[in-house]
């Protein structure tokens, strides 16, 4: 009941004076709060994004623009920008959600009923609202296991996998137990690429641990040079102590996908510099380039050999691929090699957070295990699996060929993943203009596209860029037709603006 303030004094509302109740201040202020949290910062949620959000109020209350719709393809959200849901991938979920009524129901195909059934079975109660093992429910792990062993050709074990609230949150728990619990040069040092996927500079920052970040290489196709590794290790050590890198493969927001050459590169750096992997392949489906392969890291380091050890976590996800399916926060992380008192730590501190959301698991089971030849479901998945990858290779070489073709743009080949991250090259007079108002070069170029268009994307400074050179990532995910619609809006927008600052 807090009331007017008259000089430093909070009125109560209810008798108008200074009673007890009042005077008490908040415990928790911008000043006193965890300043970890503070240092946090995630671009493809930020300011820009915030803004786009505003425009979409001030449109809906008819305040007249130059466009009429504000595209998003600030994150990789696939259904948010009309990707359909694969049919059994839904319909496995509905039938764990309501197998009373739905498994009697003609329109439900038996394989997504016996998918589903099984998943019950393996369920407390036969129930997804029942909390699963802490590391997920058991037939799931299996399928996961099975998956890997497949894609891989090599075995794999469920009691290596637990399954996450999405990839982040399996990220998130391995880079828990990575951290060394001691601050200044003593903290964990973590290998970077840079540009990266915010999730990891925020997590990073959140636990007060020290990013090393190595500069993918742009004019190799965004390519992970192994000098560079080096050299960005060495400038770290006085300041923390590293412990692991971070591959993201495919490269978000880069595209690129790695060679088995590349990762073998990375993995012998790793064991000279005694580093923990973590491979993100939550991209692991999306792949476009020709010539391009995903080689898991899980099979590149086993193929190696017995000399060869390292300790793995690596991470796939519901939400990308050609299921796109984000909100369910399905994900799994498979590690390899931990020693088991740190395995036992490691599922201890998953179960503190019980379990990740069963409905979540089961639509990961869904992408484990699809239909097989001769199911009744598999024509009809195989042909909407299809038909998003081909779409998403057909927006990946529209998108290239634009940017390409506009003046003071490069866009390298994007050989996998869902963005594209060319490299502007901004007149100084827009550089001037930038600093004038207080904001990046990048951050400037994006809120003028922004306002002017309708069309939302990120600066690349929220990724991290070389210094003095300027980027922005878009998703390649609104629709062809979409797509088509905001590259002609951009393709006016940039001429305007070299125009208007050369
Ligand atoms: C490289 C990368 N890793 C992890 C994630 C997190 O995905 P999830 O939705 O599974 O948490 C994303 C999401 O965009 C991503 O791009």
């Amino acid at each position: 009941m807090l009331g007017p303030t008259v000089g430093r004094l909070t009125l109560c509302r209810a008798c108008g004076s200074r009673c007890l109740q009042q005077i008490r201040s908040k415990v928790l202020s911008v000043d006193n709060m965890n300043p970890f949290v503070k240092e946090m910062e995630y671009a493809v949620r930020g300011p820009i994004v915030i803004r786009a959000g505003e425009i979409e109020q001030e449109l809906a209350k008819g305040v007249k623009k130059p466009f009429n719709e504000v595209i998003r393809a600030n994150i990789g959200d696939c259904h948010a920008t009309g990707q359909q849901p694969i049919t059994f991938l839904r319909q496995v979920v509905a039938l764990c959600a309501d197998p009373v009524r739905l498994m009697k129901d003609p329109n439900y195909p038996q394989d997504a009923k016996e998918r589903a059934q099984r998943i019950l079975d393996s369920c407390g109660g036969k129930s997804i609202g029942a909390y699963s093992d802490s590391s997920g429910v058991r037939v799931i792990r299996d399928d996961i296991a099975s998956y890997i062993s497949e894609r891989d050709g090599q075995p794999a074990s469920a009691e290596d996998v637990f399954l996450c609230t999405g990839a982040s949150d399996g990220i998130k728990s391995i880079m828990k137990i990575l951290m060394t619990g001691e601050g200044g040069k003593n903290r964990a040092g973590i290998m970077i690429p840079i540009p990266q996927y915010p999730l990891y500079t925020a997590t990073i920052a959140e636990y007060n641990a020290y990013p090393i970040g190595y500069y993918l290489d742009e004019a190799n196709n965004w390519s992970l040079d192994l000098d560079e590794l080096k050299r960005a290790i060495d400038e770290a050590r006085p300041h923390c102590q590293p412990r692991a890198i971070v591959v993201i493969n495919p490269g978000n927001p880069t595209g690129q996908v790695l060679t088995k050459k590349n990762i073998e590169g990375v993995i012998e750096f790793a064991k000279k510099e005694n580093l923990f992997l973590m491979a993100d392949e939550v991209y692991q489906h999306n792949i476009y380039a020709e010539g391009s392969a995903f080689h898991s890291f899980k099979k590149v380091l086993t193929e190696l050999g017995s000399g060869y050890d390292l300790e793995l976590a690596s991470f796939m996800s519901t939400s990308k691929g050609y299921m796109g399916e984000c909100g369910f926060r399905g994900g799994y992380c498979e590690f390899l090699n931990l020693d088991p008192g740190v395995k036992a730590m490691l599922l201890k501190s998953i179960s503190a957070k019980l379990c990740s959301s069963v409905a979540g698991q089961s639509a990961m089971d869904v992408v484990v295990n699809p239909p097989r030849p001769g199911e009744p479901s598999y024509d009809l998945f195989q042909k909407e699996k299809n038909t998003v990858l081909n779409q998403l290779h057909l927006k990946a070489t529209m998108v290239t060929e634009a940017f390409n073709s506009m003046e003071g743009l490069t866009c390298n080949i994007l050989q996998g993943a869902m963005y594209a991250f060319p490299q502007i090259f901004l007149p100084p007079k827009a550089i001037a203009e930038a600093k004038k108002q207080g904001l990046t070069p990048d951050a400037f170029y994006c809120y003028q596209l922004l306002e002017q268009t309708g069309i939302c994307i990120v600066p690349g400074s929220g990724f991290g860029q070389k210094p003095g050179t300027h980027h922005f990532r878009t998703t390649i995910l609104p629709t062809v037709d979409k797509l088509k619609v905001m590259l002609g809006h951009f393709r006016d927008f940039h001429a305007d603006f070299l125009r208007k600052y050369s």
